[in-house]
């Protein structure tokens, strides 16, 4: 069977590309924006197509021979993505449709139509309407609502509020029900989705025990071992609710709104599709989910997580950029004698846990700010403590070029006026380390000016440390 997994970069798509490679009797192929984003390991296990699905003849090519393809997309990042995701659902489905595959199958959002459904959800809906809309070729769309998994935006929300305030001071929505369901759950519903011999379209609602937001942070925290307290408020509106996470969570302003906005109306089941269809699937409890996602945290085990997408940094042409960059503060130490892995593993043990190798406070403070801003800040962390990947975040950083033994490319993505860089690169015998400044107008340039100092002594024993850790380990 000759499968195509869109959206393999993002949340979903890892873990399903991950299941998906290990059964036998499929012929796997990946359809991404960047080829960079897919390590050597998986390229050497499927096929994958380049594109974009605004890029019609890019589908073409992705989609012929294809019997099943998957649609784990959005635009969520975009300004204007109700109108870019209709479209990107309406290529999709007329190409698929003209390369005759058989069956899409679409994973979108859990929820109905009414005054109260956020835009978010609309966009959703509106895609899992388009993709059902060609006769010629049979849907299957799973809704789901909350995800519990390690990494997924919903959880790291609720963990957090639940692991850092022993009282919690909440608007009335955290009475809206919803149905969550573990991350485990739908990856089995999307992979038993492709042998399902029905023909028809089908809308699959899935979920376990409908709860209150509410219950889900006091069982989060039932599970951590924590007791805590929430007491409700008539006074909290949208926009105070979301600064509230932007500072206690590691999603940006951004996300927070949107994911709030979306708690004003129930997201429950509204058919039994998942009993009928897939009588073989039991969804796994709350608090199962929740031990499951906290284990893999723990373990260093989390596969994907919900920033994982790289966005728009493809848009831009770092190479480019980089060689153009107005300010570059380079640095060299001599690494004679070090094996390059060491030195290697050193710099990409940078961030999160690990810290920055001195001054940490500075770059909490930084975080702070950048938080107060509006922006990510340093709470993202790392997905693991120990390995790295392209399109990772780092704290307010993105991976965007890991090379072994050779060389990491990190791009800012912290709230900046202008964009910047953090290079290291093993050449013979020598670690040079780069940070690259592209400023925006005049308080680009006052910004680069007024750390100057401080760049001096941060990214002097920054290499310092590398180098001295590298001879450690
Ligand atoms: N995550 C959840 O908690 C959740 C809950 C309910 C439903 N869902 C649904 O599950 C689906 C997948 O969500 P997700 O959370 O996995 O999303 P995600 O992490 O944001 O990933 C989105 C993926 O889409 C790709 N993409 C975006 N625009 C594209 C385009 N024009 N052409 C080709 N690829 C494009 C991205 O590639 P790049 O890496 O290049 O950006 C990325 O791989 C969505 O329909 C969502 O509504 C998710």
């Amino acid at each position: 069977m000759k499968v195509l997994l869109t959206g393999s970069t993002g949340y979903i798509g890892r873990r399903l590309k991950q299941q998906l490679l290990k059964n036998s009797i499929i012929d796997l192929r990946l359809f991404v924006r960047n080829k960079n984003s897919i390590s050597s390991e998986v390229l050497q296990k499927v096929e994958v197509f380049e594109g974009d699905t605004f890029d019609t003849r890019s589908l073409e090519k992705a989609l012929s021979g294809v019997d099943v393809a998957y649609y784990l997309i959005h635009s969520l990042n975009r300004d204007n993505y109700k109108e870019l995701d209709k479209k990107s659902a309406q290529n999709f489905v007329d190409i698929a449709s003209q390369c005759g595959v058989k069956k899409i199958i679409y994973l979108g959002g859990l929820g109905v139509k009414d005054e109260y459904t956020s835009e978010h959800l609309l966009s959703r809906l509106e895609t899992g309407e388009i993709l059902s809309s060609n006769s010629n070729l049979q849907t299957i769309w799973i809704r789901a609502g909350v995800i519990i998994g390690s990494g997924s935006a919903s959880f790291e929300i609720i963990r957090n509020l639940a692991e850092k305030l022993p009282v919690m001071l909440t608007p009335k929505w955290v009475e809206t029900k919803a149905q969550p369901i573990a991350v485990e759950d739908v990856i089995q519903y999307l992979e038993s989705s492709l042998f399902l011999e029905q023909k028809k379209n089908l809308i699959v609602d899935i979920g376990t025990e409908q709860l209150s937001y509410r219950q889900m942070m006091l069982k989060t925290a039932s599970a951590l071992g924590l007791q805590r307290y929430i007491i409700k408020v008539p006074f909290m509106s949208i926009t105070v609710s979301s600064y509230w996470l932007n500072l206690f969570t590691p999603v940006p302003f951004s996300v927070a709104k949107a994911l709030i906005e979306g708690l004003k109306s129930e997201v429950v089941k509204q058919n039994d599709n998942a009993k009928i269809y897939f009588p073989h699937i039991k969804p796994i409890s709350y608090e199962e989910a929740v031990k499951k996602a906290t284990q893999e945290i723990k373990e260093n085990q989390v596969i994907s997580r919900w920033n994982d997408n790289s966005g728009e940094i493809w848009d831009r042409d770092h190479k480019k950029q980089i060689n153009d960059a107005v300010f570059v503060d380079r640095k060299e130490g001599n690494i004679s004698g070090i094996e390059a892995s060491k030195v290697y593993n050193s710099f990409i043990s940078i961030g999160g846990e690990n810290g920055w190798f001195d001054f940490d406070f500075l770059w909490e403070i930084r975080g702070i700010v950048d938080k107060m801003l509006g922006g990510v800040g340093l709470k993202r962390g790392r997905r693991s403590q120990c390995d790295l990947r392209t399109g990772d975040c780092l704290d307010f950083w993105k991976v965007i070029d890991i090379q072994k033994e050779k060389r990491l490319l990190l791009y800012a993505q912290m709230k900046l006026p202008g964009e910047g860089w953090l290079e290291f690169k093993i050449e013979n015998d020598k670690l040079i380390q780069s940070a690259y400044f592209y400023p925006r107008g005049v308080w680009g340039r006052i910004y680069w000016y007024t750390l100057v100092p401080l760049h001096y002594f941060v990214f002097t024993n920054m290499l310092h440390n590398i180098i001295k850790k590298s001879k450690k380990v």
